[in-house]
This record gives C-alpha cells, structure tokens and sequence, in this order.
C-alpha cells in the first residue's frame, strides 16, 4: 500500500490533472475545463486507468478505481483526492484499512441506541387477531403493494400508509397508482386505504404530534415495509429513513397502547463474512456486522437490531427476511427497476453472463408478502423471525440456459472478462450495466472484492427457512417452484411490455 507522504492542495491537483489529462488527449491546457464532465472528452478506459496511475503515483496514495464515476469532472475530483491526501496525511484515516472514497467505516455495534424513552407503558398485550386499524410503511413500494393488496385481502382492517406527497389526494393517488402498477387496484377496496402524510426520516415519521398520538393511540398493528433502497449510498445517506425511521416506528408502537411491530428485514443482516459457509436459522442472533460493505445492508443490520432492542423492552415484533423478491408467480408483474431485472437485461444486450458460482434464491413477490401477512396474524409468530428464502434455489447457470433456450444469444464467460468487457466495451447508456458500473466494479476493503463477490456462493451462508415453512403449513402458502412454467410466466410479462426485446 502506498502512503502519502506529502499533502497536495486541490489547486496543485487541479493543475496536474489539467496538463496530464491534455498530454493524454493532445490538446492544449486551455481546452481543458475543468467542470466538464471527464467522460465528455472521449477518455477511454485505457487511457483513464493510465492518470488514475500516474495521479496515484504522484499523490502517494491508492485511488479507488471507480472514483471517477463518483467524481466525474476534474474540479470535484481534485477537490476529493485533496481532503483524501490531507486525511492519510493527518492520520486521520488508516490507508491500510482505506475504504472506498466516499465510505467510512462504521461502527455498527454503536450505531445499535434505541430511544430510552420507547418502552411499553404497560407489559400487558392481548394479541388482537382482528386488528380494526393497522398502519403501513412502504406503500408505495413493490413489496409494500402487494403487502397492502393481502392486508386489505385478508383482514377486514382499514390501512393507514404513511406516504411521501404533498397533501392527502396527492398521497391517494400516489397508492392508487402504484397498486394498479402490479394489477392489484380494485375500486371497491379503496375507502380502508388511508394515506398519512410523512416521512420516514422525520421524527414522529414527519406527523404532526396530534396526528402521530391519534394513531399511536388507535392503531392496532403496524407492517413496516418502507425503507429506502440505494446500493450506492454509504450508512449516513441512509440512516435517517432505514435507521432512525425504525425508531420512529418502534415509538408508535409503544406508545399509548402496545401494538405489534411487523418488521420488514433482509437477508442483508448476515452478509458480515463470519456466516459465509455456516447455516443460518430464523432465531439466530445476527450479532456479526463486521465485514458488512454496503451502506443500505449495514442500516438493515442495525434497524433489525433495535426491533430486538425494542422486543426485549415488551414490544410484540415479528421480523421478516426476504431475499431478493421476483415477480408476481401470477401475471410475471415485476418491478422492472429491480436490480436484478435490470443485470439480466443488460447481460442478455452484452450477449453474456459472468460465469459465477450463484444461486437464485430470489421468491416470488406474492409468495413473500401472502407469507408475512399470514405469519403476522398468528400469536405463535410472535417474538420469532422468519426466512422467506427459497426453499429450493437454482443455480444461476439454470436461468442463464433457460434465457438461451427461449432464443436469447448468451454464453457464460469467466468473470473477470465479463469484467473487462464491462470497462472496456460498454459504451452504451441504454445497456443498463452501463450506470451500474460504479456499484458492479467498486473495489472494497483489503481484500479488494466487489459487490458481485460478495455474493459468490463461498462467501454467503447457508440459508435455512425450516421453520418458515413449518409455519406456514396448513396455510396453503408454498413458494412457487423456479421452474420453466415460473420463468416463462416471468419473460412472457417482460417482454409483452417491451422492457426484454429480441435483437
Ligand atoms: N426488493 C427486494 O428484493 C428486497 C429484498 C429484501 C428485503 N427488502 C426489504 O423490503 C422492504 C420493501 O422493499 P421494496 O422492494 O418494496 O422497495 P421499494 O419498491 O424501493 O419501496 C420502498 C418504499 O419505502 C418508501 N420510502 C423510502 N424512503 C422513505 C421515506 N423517507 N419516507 C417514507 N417512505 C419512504 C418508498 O416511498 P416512495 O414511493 O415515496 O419512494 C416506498 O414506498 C424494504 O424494507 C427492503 O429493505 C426488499
């Protein structure tokens, strides 16, 4: 690793940056503006990785490959690498343990301080398996649809959503509208869903105190769904609406009258690498979190653990794991902004796949939320969490031979030239690939691994949803299989919308 030894201002790197950029391009300094965006001029990939050497070499200090992506024109990367030489140079970062540009290491376990004030006024809770009022986060998300399709299915409650709008016909529409996304809207259901202005990343989630006391105060049960999704950002980003909207949450939830708290985890919470390989079940602890990378997996962690903080004090809770969620099994309605919709789209336009050893372990989108909704009506659920895992995972080289079989031209390559292809020959904005480059290539950690490493099926562990499914037997709850009918149910929505397109 090398260490800086001096400090350069952001003026001196601005300079170098300008001659070094015109040598390479052989044009004149004065052709260089510094608040253009650097891809603007033609800078090819070679010849970018060539000044990021030849600046690293100058400035004393490794530079994450990625950083132009995050910094795109020369004044903000001089700027960055400025504050990053000062930083090493202070002592203030230990390059030996350098993360990524725009991540700090976390402590987690610190993060973990729920609300002394959020304890139950009394310990004393009837399980109510008819709730009157229930309150739901996420809405106007993809899952937070179908859960609100099953809520208003299999209860006879009327649904207060907490909905980012401007005012209450706005929020209306906003659910409305999403509901009919996914072919879930009907007329005759629409007076109990009542939307309440908020925000998760505002205390009392952005109510007004007279709002949130009535709600706390009449609600019976609380679903929370809402979270903000970003694989990009670091924990700070993120901590107001995943972390500290949790809280707020939880703060409804003991107030007043005790009411049950369904929360909405991930498989996110054991991504620290001290459970790759090792069988994980629904009632383990989940206390690692070092090792966990990403900033929105890291607020997963920790929200999950003031649920149990919150749980210790008397608060009835259920927690929910979902992997990644798939498409309706029912119409192949999906969220085509998925990340995961999103890289078979952009492999199948590269007319390849990495040849990488994953699983799909990805569940239905119906299957998950039928199942958080059941489990959530029955008292035994209480206390205890639950893995909406597939219960019979693929490998990915299934779905990648089921893809070529229906016609699409696609072979498997080894991963790192799926990578290099990835730098070098996609220069397409309409390939989707294309803007997730920073978050497929960021290297991370003295290992350097990526994010798409990180799942490798070495590093993950083995996921056990045993008792899941024993929950949800008799129920008339199973995960569709991942067979041909799934996929082709999936493919045939895909492409009747135009989002997969033979070439
Ligand atoms: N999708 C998956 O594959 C997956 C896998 C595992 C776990 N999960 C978990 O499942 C839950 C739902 O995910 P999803 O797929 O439905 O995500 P999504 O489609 O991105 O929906 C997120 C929801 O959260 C709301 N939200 C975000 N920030 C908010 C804020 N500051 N205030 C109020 N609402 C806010 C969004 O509202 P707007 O409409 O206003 O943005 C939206 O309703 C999340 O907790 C997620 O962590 C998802």
């Amino acid at each position: 690793m090398m260490v800086s030894k001096q400090i350069f201002t952001a003026t001196e790197i601005q300079e170098w940056l300008v001659s070094n950029l015109a040598e390479a391009l052989k044009v004149d300094t004065a052709e260089i503006d510094t608040q253009q965006a650097l891809e603007s001029y033609g800078l090819d990939s070679t010849k970018a990785m060539v000044l990021v050497t030849k600046t690293e070499k100058m400035l004393g200090f490794q530079i994450a490959p990625t950083i132009l992506w995050h910094y795109p024109d020369i004044e903000s990367l001089s700027q960055r690498l400025a504050e990053e030489s000062e930083e090493l140079n202070s002592g203030a970062v230990n390059p030996t343990n350098s993360t990524p540009v725009n991540h700090v290491n976390v402590d987690l376990g610190a993060e973990v301080v729920l609300d002394p004030f959020i304890r139950p006024v009394s310990t004393s809770f009837k399980f109510n398996p008819r709730p009157d009022n229930i309150f739901l986060t996420g809405g106007t998300g993809y899952l937070g649809a179908f859960l609100l399709h099953e809520i208003l299915q299999q209860t006879n409650a009327d649904i207060y959503c907490l909905v980012r709008a401007a005012n209450f016909e706005a929020g209306k529409l906003k659910l409305k509208q999403n509901l009919e996304q996914y072919a879930l809207w009907d007329e005759q259901l629409s007076p109990r869903i009542i939307p309440v202005i908020g925000d998760l990343s505002q205390p009392k989630l952005g109510i007004s105190t007279e709002g949130f006391e009535m709600l706390a105060a009449n609600i019976d049960s609380i679903y929370h769904s809402g979270a903000m999704l970003n694989y990009v950002y670091p924990y700070q980003a993120l901590k107001s609406p995943n972390v500290l909207g949790t809280q707020e949450v939880l703060r409804m939830a003991s107030l007043f009258k005790l009411k049950p708290v369904h929360y909405v985890s991930s498989v996110a919470v054991f991504e620290s690498p001290d459970y790759a390989g090792k069988l994980v079940k629904e009632d383990d602890n989940f206390d690692n979190w070092q090792g966990i990378f990403l900033g929105y997996s890291q607020t997963k962690w920790v929200a999950e653990q003031l649920v149990k903080v919150a749980a210790q004090r008397g608060i009835p809770i259920t927690i929910h794991r979902p992997p990644l969620i798939s498409g309706d099994s029912r119409t192949g309605i999906c969220n085509t902004d998925d990340f995961i919709n999103l890289v078979i789209k952009g492999c199948i336009q590269m007319g390849c796949f990495p040849d990488v050893d994953y699983m799909l372990d990805a569940s239905p989108v119906d299957y998950v939320s039928k199942a958080i909704v059941y489990l959530s009506r029955q008292e035994e659920s209480l206390g205890k969490a639950f893995h909406l895992q597939h219960p019979e995972p693929v490998p990915l080289k299934q779905l990648v031979e089921w893809i070529s079989s229906v016609g699409f031209p696609i072979e498997m390559i080894p991963y790192e030239q799926w990578q290099e292809k990835l730098i070098n020959n996609l220069s397409s904005q309409d390939n989707p690939l294309y803007t997730l480059r920073p978050f497929l290539l960021e290297r991370w950690s003295d290992e350097q691994i990526t994010i798409p490493d990180l799942y490798l099926q070495s590093r993950r562990p083995k996921i056990s949803c045993e008792a899941t499914v024993n929950a949800l037997a008799g129920s008339g709850i199973v995960c569709p299989p991942l067979d041909s009918q799934l996929l082709m149910t999936y493919s045939a929505f895909l492409m009747q919308n135009g989002f997969l397109t033979f070439a």
